[in-house]
């Protein structure tokens, strides 16, 4: 039985992403209003829609889970907590690949989506409230994984909170566990600032949806972003607006973050060699 995956090492000093704050503009429209309040309404009102900002969600989480399952230790060897698991796009894959997992967040509305959304598949997760900076309700050294994926690490409004979750994380792993993360790649972001995402243009039917995104920035490194559906339907288009915050930090620096959570062998998996559509961080526990 294979429990150990990725033991490559990459670690050297990267500067904190603290370093690169600057204080907030005055007279911004009040987009100062940081993370958590923002972010629990942005997936409140986002569960009942979030598969929509996938071309075809269900064949995300199949492709999502051949791709992760890559890059972990067999079912055997424990249950996986998927520690910030939405609407469950990465819990559904797993179990359905026969995985042991266990899903919390922090919104309660997504979890109420996931529950839903893996008995009408037939599968076997359990779902919970939780928050990932303390994961009060995961038991320790439970679990052969603990994951966050697409991009929730940096809705955390600091390297500190971000430390914080790492170091609960590791101490819910199995000795041989791994935490495995995943994050946009921040890096050319943080260069060019871009004050909005490309459109992607799906079509359901025929009739067109279109996902866009425009990125209000706070500071150097923070903004808030306005998440637009808009879809032709049988009574016209209809749109729907969604705001939430990120604080952007780079896969150098969370490697460092992890490093100092006490996790070991950390690597950082480019988008390019696992097929996933984010970089993958992947570090072991014990
Ligand atoms: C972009 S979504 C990704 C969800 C899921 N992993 C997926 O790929 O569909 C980010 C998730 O992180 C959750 N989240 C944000 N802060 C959290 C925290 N402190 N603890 C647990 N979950 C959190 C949000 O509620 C949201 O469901």
């Amino acid at each position: 039985m294979l429990c150990d995956v990725y033991g490559m090492a990459l670690l050297s000093h990267f500067p904190s992403a603290d370093s690169f704050r600057s204080t907030v503009p005055e007279g911004n429209g009040g987009l100062a209003e940081m993370s958590d309040a923002v972010n629990q309404r942005l997936y409140e009102a986002l569960a009942e829609h979030h598969h929509l900002i996938f071309e075809d969600w269900d064949a995300s989480i199949r492709h999502q889970g051949e791709i992760i399952a890559k890059l972990l230790p067999q079912p055997e060897c424990g249950p996986i907590l998927d520690a910030a698991c939405g609407i469950g796009t990465q819990s559904l894959a797993l179990a359905a690949l026969g995985y042991s997992v266990e899903g919390s967040d922090i919104s309660s509305a997504v979890v109420a989506r996931a529950e839903r959304e893996c008995a009408v598949r037939g599968l076997d997760c359990k779902f919970r409230v939780d928050d990932m900076r303390t994961l009060t309700a995961a038991p320790p050294s439970r679990y052969s994984v603990v994951m966050a994926m697409d991009n929730a690490v940096p809705h955390l409004e600091s390297d500190e909170e971000i430390v914080t979750a790492f170091a609960a994380m590791r101490t819910r792993l199995l000795p041989t566990g791994k935490v495995v993360i995943s994050v946009r790649d921040y890096q050319r972001h943080l260069e060019e600032r871009p004050s909005s995402l490309p459109p992607r243009f799906y079509s359901d039917g025929g009739r067109r949806r279109i996902v866009f995104q425009i990125w209000d920035w706070i500071d150097q490194r923070r903004y808030r972003f306005h998440l637009y559906v808009t879809r032709d339907t049988s009574q016209g288009w209809i749109t729907h607006h969604f705001e939430g915050t990120y604080r952007a930090v780079t896969t150098e620096e969370i490697a460092d973050l992890a490093k100092r959570a006490g996790l070991r062998e950390i690597a950082v998996l480019p988008a390019r060699d696992t097929g996933f559509y984010q970089p993958i961080i992947v570090a072991t526990g014990g």
